[in-house]
């Protein structure tokens, strides 16, 4: 049985953010800009569509664009608060409000978040379980009459789609509607794309945002024709119109062939168009690409299993920032700079995620990129806490340096970093201890806020940044290619984030009382007073509240497994014997004082 999947992709997003914030922009042509560096306007990241038809385009510069349309309304990516780094928190907070739509639509829907503004649905269960009620409540002849009146933004791709006027529209439709009274797939898909127009009513209604979709039998699909009518419009591709708009595809507008695996087949295969390489000799196609032939032609006729995987958090999180060309590090202070403020960043987005998703990160990847190589490594998080973050991956960082002069802060840094990234990853459920320090953490920042409220930006101080939310590629079989092109917010996935700058979780002073099970924590197996613990010097206690939050998580963890029947385990978790060997500071503090 065939899938039914959609795609939903919301029409310029930022610039729909900028217009909802400021609603004398709505039907304006306005374009959302990177932060200037230099003095110089940063890059268009998006294009409302009454900017469009003057000729205005992502990427273009900001000059240019106002030549093209003089009236040109300009708004800008706030700075972020470390690092001086744009700060997207205002679109994902907008996109948190798409996915609260989605998420809440139906239960039986699979919701895939596949960017900050796009989303995978997976309607099969939910529109055979439609179809199922319509037919035992003899409704079908009704549900196929009114259909018309309840598609007012669909289109059908057959090709001559994109030619069409509002009577064509229809006349195509009616002839697809039509073809559903003796055909189930058919029929499945025109519940769908009812049903999407639904959806897409109901974003528009909840949040103001207008958006597009894709309706077909895959997410390839979906998504190449939800491109085709936007922006608020939809398109519906029935699976007997695939392999005739894949004839006149070009082959970088497939999801996933829009990078180094597109240009390959391009030049080796000397085709522009997907439809194409049904036509090459077979030969041809096997010799060139040997383990992925088979593959090749499938996408060819519109074929695609990848399943829609429901996704609401992410699994890592990640800060990182481009240092291109004459902007690379060359000193071992500007790298420290940077290294911090990154880590302060990821701090914070660690502890938003803490208090939102209820889990806490194991590892902590850091990764240097260089003209000579990435040096990367994996680290233990041993503390959200910022200051500890910083000594863990600076105390790595520091030793990459290859430069033969003095090794102090000013000294130089070689080979020049091109960009740097912190990635978050391996995370445990549950709310750990260590919630404390950051909490704490967070109140002394709401502290910092404020005394900088009159602080002045100074934007010649700016550097490169690219903000680039890719879906990520869909899993090409066999040598697959290596995913080109940009490599800066990792966080496609993230779903929603709560700041909470309140010191209101700070717990209270408690009165004291006998010490009773409660009081005590295990750590490594031994009993500890919670007592004791608060009256250790701070790093030790930082170190230890994040191991005890483990601990937790985990003993979190094996009791839902013991619930489920022990099914499944995810994460390591370590024996005795890797237990023993870690560092025991709290062991060695109680001994000196002994
Ligand atoms: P897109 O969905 O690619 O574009 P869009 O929503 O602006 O316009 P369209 O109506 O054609 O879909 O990207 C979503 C948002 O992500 C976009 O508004 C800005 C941001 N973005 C970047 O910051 N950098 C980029 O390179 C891209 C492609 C998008
Ligand atoms: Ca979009
Ligand atoms: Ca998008």
């Amino acid at each position: 049985m065939r899938r039914v999947i959609s795609l939903i992709d919301m029409d310029c997003f930022y610039a729909q953010v900028e217009q909802r914030d400021k609603p004398e922009l709505w039907g304006q042509p306005v374009i959302v800009v990177q932060h200037s560096r230099q003095g110089v306007e940063g890059g268009i990241l998006a294009v409302s569509y009454e900017a469009r038809p003057f000729g205005v385009k992502r990427g273009m510069s900001v000059a240019d664009a106002k030549i093209k349309c003089p009236h040109l309304n300009i708004c800008h990516v706030p700075i972020g608060e470390y690092a001086d780094k744009a700060d997207i928190q205002k679109y994902r907070y907008a996109s948190a409000e798409v996915f609260r739509v989605l998420n809440n639509f139906d239960s039986t829907i699979i919701v895939e978040k596949a960017s900050v503004d796009e989303a995978f649905l997976d309607l099969t269960a939910y529109t055979n379980q439609k179809l199922e009620e319509i037919r035992e409540n003899g409704q079908l002849e009704e549900i196929v009459k009114t259909s018309l009146d309840q598609l007012p933004s669909t289109h059908l791709a057959n090709g001559e789609d994109v030619k069409e006027n509002e009577h064509l529209r229809e006349e195509f439709l009616s002839d697809f509607i039509e073809s559903s009274r003796n055909s189930t797939e058919n029929l499945l898909l025109l519940i769908a794309a009812i049903t999407v127009e639904t959806i897409r009513k109901r974003i528009r209604d909840e949040t103001q945002f207008y958006c597009s979709a894709g309706v077909g039998n895959n997410k390839m699909m979906a998504k190449l024709v939800c491109a085709r009518h936007k922006p608020r419009q939809q398109t519906l591709i029935p699976w007997r119109n695939c392999r005739e708009i894949l004839r006149t595809t070009p082959i970088g507008d497939v999801r996933g062939f829009g990078g180094k695996m597109g240009n390959r087949i391009q030049e080796m295969l000397n085709i522009t168009l997907m439809g194409e390489i049904l036509e090459l000799d077979i030969a041809l196609l096997i010799e060139t690409f040997p383990d992925q032939h088979e593959y090749l032609r499938a996408v060819a006729e519109g074929l695609d299993d990848e399943p829609v995987r429901p996704r609401k958090e992410s699994s890592s999180i990640a800060v990182s920032k481009n240092f291109p060309g004459k902007m690379a590090i060359r000193t071992t202070g500007e790298l420290k700079k940077w290294v911090g403020g990154l880590v302060k960043e990821l701090a914070k987005r660690l502890g938003t995620d803490q208090a939102e998703n209820k889990r806490t990160a194991e590892n902590l990847v850091y990764s240097l990129l260089t003209d000579d190589g990435k040096p990367q490594k994996t680290l233990k998080m041993t503390s959200y806490h910022p200051d500890i973050i910083f000594e863990q991956v600076w105390t790595a960082i520091r030793a990459l340096n290859r430069s033969n002069l003095a090794k102090n802060e000013d000294g130089p840094w070689t080979p020049p970093v091109l960009n740097i990234s912190l990635s978050a990853s391996r995370f445990q459920p549950g709310i750990p201890a260590q919630t404390r320090a950051i909490t704490e953490w967070l109140g002394a920042r709401k502290r910092e806020k404020e005394a900088r409220k009159n602080a002045v930006y100074d934007p010649n101080d700016g550097r490169a940044d690219v903000i680039i939310e890719e879906p990520p590629a869909p899993v090409i079989p066999a040598s697959k290619p290596s995913t080109s092109g940009p490599k800066t917010i990792l966080d496609g996935s993230v779903e929603f984030i709560v700041l909470d700058d309140s010191d209101e979780d700070v717990p209270a002073p408690q009165p004291l009382k006998k010490p009773t099970d409660i009081d005590y924590i295990t750590v490594d197996g031994k009993k500890i007073s919670k007592q004791a613990l608060r009256h250790l010097p701070p790093d030790i206690r930082k170190q230890y509240e994040h191991r005890i939050a483990l601990e937790e998580a985990r003993a979190l963890k094996s009791k839902s497994d013991a619930k489920i029947g022990n099914r499944k385990r995810t994460g390591p978790i370590k024996s005795p014997v890797q237990q023993a060997k870690k560092p025991k500071p709290l062991e060695s503090f109680f001994k000196k004082k002994i």
